[in-house]
C-alpha cells in the first residue's frame, strides 16, 4: 500500500477558513459521548457526476438515521488536490471529520502509520463485510491485521474516452490500441479536422494520462513493480514512455489550471475533441449530461493498456477522536451496505466495491466494466493513491508541473528516479 499534494499554499488558505467555519470540525457542542447528534463527512465530490452519486448515498442514509444531521463537507477539485490538503491540516489540528474519503492503499497507510484512524475490524465481523468485499481489496486497506476503512467502490483509471463523430471526420474507423496507433491518430485528428486532438485539463489530469502511458508502453508486470524495491526508473522504456507522454502532450489543448476534469472530459462529448484520458468517474458525468453511450461517447482500454483494469478505490473512515463517532458509523454502515453501493455507484460511474451488488442496475460503460474487473489483470493507480504515498505522489506531481513548463524528458526521468528512490525507501 502506499501516495500526494498541490497547490498547498492556496489551500493552506482554504483550511484556515474552513477551520474558522461552524460545521467544519468545530462543533464543540456536540462532541459528547457518542455523538450521534450529526455526522461530518468529508470528501471532494462537489462536481459533476461525484456530487449526484453521494447525494444519493446520502438520501438513503438520511432515510435511515432521520435523527441524524447530515454535514456535507465535500471540498472542490477533482482527485482531491485541495481536499487532501485541508483534511492534512484538519488532522495535523486535530479537528478531524466524522469520517473522511481516502483511496485504498497507499494513501489510506499514510494516515494509518501517522495513528490518524480507528480500526473498524468490529463493523467487518458485525456486518460480516469480510464475505463481500474482494481479499485482494481488504488487503489493501488491511495493515497488521487491522482493517481500516470501508471501499464503497472500485474505480478504473485507463479509459480513452473518444468522439466516434470526430473520428469519423478525421477517418480513423477504431480506436487506438496502441501508443504508437495512438500518436499516429492524434497527428490524423490535427492533420484533418480542426477539432482538440487530445483534451486535457488541470496539471493533475496530465498526472493522470502520466500512469496510462507508463502502463501501456511498459506492459502490467513492470509498471507494476515501478513501485517496489529494485524499481527501475531509469530504464530505456521508461525512457520511451517519458518521449511518447511529451508528444502526446504537444496534441493537447493548452493546459488551463482553471479547467478541472469535467470541461476537458465534456469537450469529447461536445465533439470538440477527439479524445481524453480520464477515470470512468467521466462515465457518470456523461450519464449526468443526458449524453448517450456509442453515440456522444464512446470508450476503449487507454492505449496499450488492454486487458488490465488501473484500479482504485474510494473508502470511507473512521478517524480517530471523530467528533460525532456513532453517527460515523452508521455512516460506514451506508457505505458498505449493498444499497448504497447500488445507489451510489451508478450515478458516479464507477462499479461497486460488494461482489453481491444488483448487476442489472450497472449498464453501458458499467456493464462493460463489470466484465472487464471479473478477467483483467490488476494495476494500481499511482495518482489515485494506490501505489504511491502522499509524498510520492507530490514529488511525481511536482516533476510532472516542470516538465509542463520545460519539456525536457531527461529532466522528468531523472526526477522520477529521485522520486522513486525516496519514496521506496520511506516505505
Ligand atoms: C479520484 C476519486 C474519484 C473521483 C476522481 C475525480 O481520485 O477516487 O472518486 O472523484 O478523483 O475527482
Amino acid at each position: 500500500m502506499r501516495l500526494k499534494r498541490r497547490g498547498a499554499a492556496s489551500v493552506a488558505l482554504l483550511a484556515v477558513v474552513c477551520l474558522a467555519l461552524a460545521g467544519c470540525g468545530g462543533d464543540k457542542k456536540a462532541t459528547t459521548a457518542g455523538g450521534a447528534s450529526k455526522v461530518e463527512v468529508f470528501s471532494w465530490w462537489t462536481g459533476g457526476g461525484e456530487a449526484k452519486g453521494l447525494e444519493a448515498m446520502i438520501a438513503d442514509f438520511k432515510k435511515k438515521n432521520a435523527q441524524i444531521e447530515f454535514v456535507n463537507a465535500a471540498v472542490a477539485g477533482g482527485s482531491g488536490t485541495n481536499a487532501k490538503a485541508v483534511l492534512a491540516s484538519r488532522l495535523q489540528a486535530s479537528q478531524p471529520p466524522d469520517s473522511f474519503q481516502g483511496h485504498a492503499g497507499a494513501e489510506l497507510l499514510d494516515y494509518i502509520k501517522a495513528g490518524q484512524l480507528e480500526s473498524v475490524n468490529f463493523l467487518y465481523d458485525e456486518q460480516k463485510l469480510r464475505d463481500v468485499f474482494p481479499q485482494q481489496l481488504v488487503d489493501q486497506i488491511t495493515f497488521e491485521g487491522q482493517i481500516y476503512s470501508v471501499p464503497v467502490n472500485i474505480h478504473r483509471s485507463n479509459i480513452l474516452w473518444y468522439s466516434p463523430a470526430v473520428l469519423k471526420e478525421a477517418g480513423i474507423s477504431k480506436p487506438p490500441a496502441t501508443i504508437e496507433e495512438f500518436i499516429a491518430d492524434l497527428k490524423t485528428v490535427k492533420d484533418k479536422t480542426n477539432k482538440i486532438p487530445i483534451s486535457l485539463g488541470a496539471q493533475w489530469t496530465a498526472d493522470h494520462l502520466l500512469e496510462s502511458v507508463l502502463l501501456g508502453r511498459l506492459g502490467v508486470d513492470a509498471y507494476n513493480a515501478l513501485w517496489k524495491s529494485g524499481a527501475d526508473w531509469s530504464s530505456p522504456k521508461v525512457t520511451q514512455a517519458l518521449q511518447d507522454f511529451a508528444t502526446i502532450l504537444s496534441y493537447a489543448n493548452a493546459e488551463a489550471a482553471s479547467t478541472d476534469w469535467q470541461l476537458a472530459a465534456k469537450n469529447v462529448v461536445d465533439g470538440k475533441a477527439a479524445f481524453n484520458v480520464m477515470g470512468d468517474w467521466a462515465a457518470g458525468y456523461f450519464k449526468e449530461l443526458g449524453k448517450t453511450p456509442k453515440t456522444d461517447f464512446d470508450w476503449a482500454a487507454a492505449p496499450g493498456t488492454d486487458g488490465v483494469y488501473m484500479w482504485l478505490s474510494d473508502s470511507f473512515t473512521l478517524p480517530k477522536n471523530a467528533p460525532h463517532r456513532d453517527a460515523a458509523v452508521a455512516w460506514l454502515k451506508e457505505a458498505a451496505s449493498k444499497e448504497g453501493q447500488d445507489l451510489f455507484n451508478p450515478q458516479k460511474g464507477s462499479i461497486p466495491a460488494r461482489t453481491d451488488a444488483d448487476t442489472s442496475l450497472y449498464k453501458d460503460y458499467l456493464a462493460w466494466a463489470l466484465e472487464q474487473w471479473k478477467n483483467s489483470k490488476l494495476a494500481g493507480s499511482m495518482w489515485h493513491g494506490v501505489t504511491a504515498n502522499n509524498a510520492w505522489h507530490t514529488d511525481i506531481d511536482t516533476a510532472v508541473g516542470l516538465f509542463l513548463k520545460n519539456k525536457n524528458t531527461a529532466k522528468l526521468q531523472k526526477a522520477l528516479v529521485d522520486a522513486a528512490t525516496k519514496g521506496i525507501s520511506a516505505s
